[in-house]
């Protein structure tokens, strides 16, 4: 049997631990053949893929990023739902002609519709969800979530002796598109003081209110935990202005970070090591 691996969507840690899981096991217990399958599923229909030995699959268990590339070219998925240009046919050929009996698709919610498209077409698919976000239907838990929680935690604890220092309200604005998990996580073990996620709506008066109260019961500071999905008024920025909001309405020194990339790169943690493998 041969297998091709992918991986789609924006990268995060633990998906070369997974490419690593998938690869050597396929190899070395079932021995199979396994085709790394570059920059996501155009990669199937420019052939541009490479065979895996157990040799390149060393090393990478605690890599950040994607040894196979990626991409988040989301017309690809349209062109192949409303079966544009014949790329339907393309690809399906394509899938023969490399000898492949199964594409194993390591991605987010967008890579999960696709593979879902052309597992449709007749292709053996395996899906593998992953991402920092922690918000894919089915799951309870992907990889990648873990060291990000663990990046934006490590970033409240140092806004926390900043924020005393100053006696200033700090705001940090997280990733999480629309999912609030990792402003919940990092924001719960990091004390924050403030959590806003898209999930539950918020009032901006209640946050003034809150922040002051604690200023007034001899606490200065104040860390604000946001998540990037928050509503806000068009053309603002989520962390941006909740800051401005509180700057103006509590008259207290007020900054934001956004963390942003940060919580995607660099090295998995042990436990999404474990996960993704
Ligand atoms: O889905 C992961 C994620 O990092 C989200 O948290 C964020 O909204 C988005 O990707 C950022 O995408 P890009 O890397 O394309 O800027």
């Amino acid at each position: 049997m041969k297998i091709g691996i992918l991986t789609s969507g924006g990268d995060c840690p633990g998906i070369n631990a997974t490419i690593r899981g998938v690869g050597k096991t396929a190899i070395m217990h079932y021995g199979m053949e396994v085709m790394g399958i570059h920059s996501g599923f155009k990669g199937i229909l420019l052939e541009d893929v490479e065979p895996f030995t157990e040799r390149s699959l060393s090393g990478i268990l605690n890599l950040g990023g994607t040894i196979l590339g990626t991409s988040r070219e989301k017309p690809f998925r349209k062109q192949l739902q409303a079966d544009e240009d014949g790329i339907c046919e393309q690809l399906m050929k394509k899938y023969h002609e490399l000898g492949l009996d199964c594409v194993v698709c390591i991605g987010g919610n967008g890579t999960m519709k696709t593979a879902n498209v052309i597992s449709r077409l007749g292709m053996n698919v395996v899906a593998v969800p992953k991402t920092i976000d922690n918000d894919i239907y089915g799951t309870d838990l992907t990889f990648g979530f873990n060291t990000a929680v663990n990046i934006a935690t490590e970033a409240i604890d140092r806004l926390h002796s900043t924020a005393s220092s100053h006696k200033r309200v700090m705001v940090i604005e997280v990733m999480g598109h629309h999912a609030g998990w990792i402003a919940l996580h990092a924001g719960m073990a990091g004390g924050g003081d403030v959590i806003l996620i898209p999930e539950l709506g918020y009032d901006m008066d209640r946050v003034n209110e809150f922040i002051l109260n604690r200023a007034a019961k001899g606490k200065p500071y104040s860390i604000v935990v946001v998540a990037e999905g928050i509503k806000v008024p068009e053309c603002h920025k989520p962390g941006e202005f909740i800051a401005k909001e509180i700057s103006r309405a509590t008259g207290i020194e007020t900054r934001e970070t956004v963390l942003g990339h940060i919580q995607r790169g660099g090295n998995p943690s042990p436990f999404d090591r474990n996960l993704a493998t």
